[in-house]
């Protein structure tokens, strides 16, 4: 990955994921500057990973080539404002904080940025995530190269020519691991009133949600409707439960609930 320095405004859960997903692909240490208000959390970064720390955000971004806005989308304001004298035009902004626009970000540096915006999720803590990115009209291919490269190093990436594009990936991936574990949930409780404990039953869920999600994953030239057929024979017991799905309409749910995040995250742009 090509070395910048890098400057994490906000170093909290997921600029921590970044930028130790960062170390792990090799990238120079001494490259990386994490920005926090609190000092105990960045004594702990310090200590556990060897980067560059710092209270003071203004310094962070004048030395870097790469910002990460990555503090809470409420302190978006407060943050960016204190940076308006600095010079971003040979500076990429990254921005993950949600529901806070380009324009927004552009607006309230003072500058007309290369700004790319990322919606990650939380699995980013564990390389497991899943990020949509869109790059505004400033940023050069080199630095949607490096952008790519810096959320790869957390997961798997997917770019959106339309910033829209963004709502529509927080209502699928962004709150996509919460459907996953509310289904799972529903599984586990069903699987206690069938008489199993809570630890079994969990035991139950979680491993038949990895095989599943590892056989989608090992299985790219297959449609996810074709392994759900292979493991549904007729009239036996999985097609019986897959019935009791339909009559209640879960695709519809499903679409119903996407819509209703997308919307959501329509309505928080308008917020910050
Ligand atoms: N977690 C997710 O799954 C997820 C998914 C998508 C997007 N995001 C976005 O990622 C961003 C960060 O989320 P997070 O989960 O990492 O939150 P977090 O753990 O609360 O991190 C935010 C960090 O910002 C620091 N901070 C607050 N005010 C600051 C200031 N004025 N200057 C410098 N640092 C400051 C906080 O330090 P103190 O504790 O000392 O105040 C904290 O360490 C958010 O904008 C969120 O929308 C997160």
């Amino acid at each position: 990955m090509e070395q910048r320095t890098i400057a994490f405004i906000g170093s909290g859960n997921m600029a921590e994921a970044i930028f130790s997903g960062m170390l792990a692909s090799d990238y120079d240490k001494n490259r990386i500057i994490a920005a926090n208000r609190g000092r105990e959390r960045l004594e702990y970064i310090r200590n556990k990973y060897g980067i560059q720390i710092t209270q003071n955000n203004h310094e962070a971004t004048e030395k870097a080539d790469v910002v990460v806005m990555s503090v809470k989308p409420q302190m978006m304001e407060e943050v960016c404002t204190a940076l308006t004298d600095i010079d971003f035009s040979s500076k990429l902004v990254i921005s993950i904080a949600a529901g806070v626009t380009s324009q927004r970000i552009a607006s309230l540096l003072n500058s007309d940025i290369a700004l790319v915006r990322v919606m990650p999720n939380t699995p980013s803590l564990l390389n497991r995530g899943m990020s949509g990115l869109f790059a505004n009209e400033n940023v050069s291919e080199n630095d949607k190269q490096y952008a790519q490269q810096l959320l790869k190093s957390v997961g798997e990436i997917c770019w959106t020519e339309q910033e829209t594009g963004i709502n529509s990936i927080t209502g699928i991936s962004g709150s996509g691991p919460a459907y996953f574990f509310l289904f799972m949930e529903a599984i586990q409780q069903e699987a206690q009133r069938q008489g199993f404990d809570s630890e079994t039953a969990r035991m139950l869920v979680q491993q038949t949600a990895l095989g599943a999600a590892e056989m989608v994953v090992n299985n790219p030239d297959l449609n996810i409707s074709t392994l759900r057929e292979r493991v549904t024979s007729k009239g036996g017991t999985t097609a019986a439960a897959l019935s009791t799905f339909n009559a209640h309409a879960l695709n519809d749910i499903v679409s119903k609930a996407i819509q209703s995040a997308v919307s959501r995250a329509e309505e928080m742009e308008k917020l910050f």
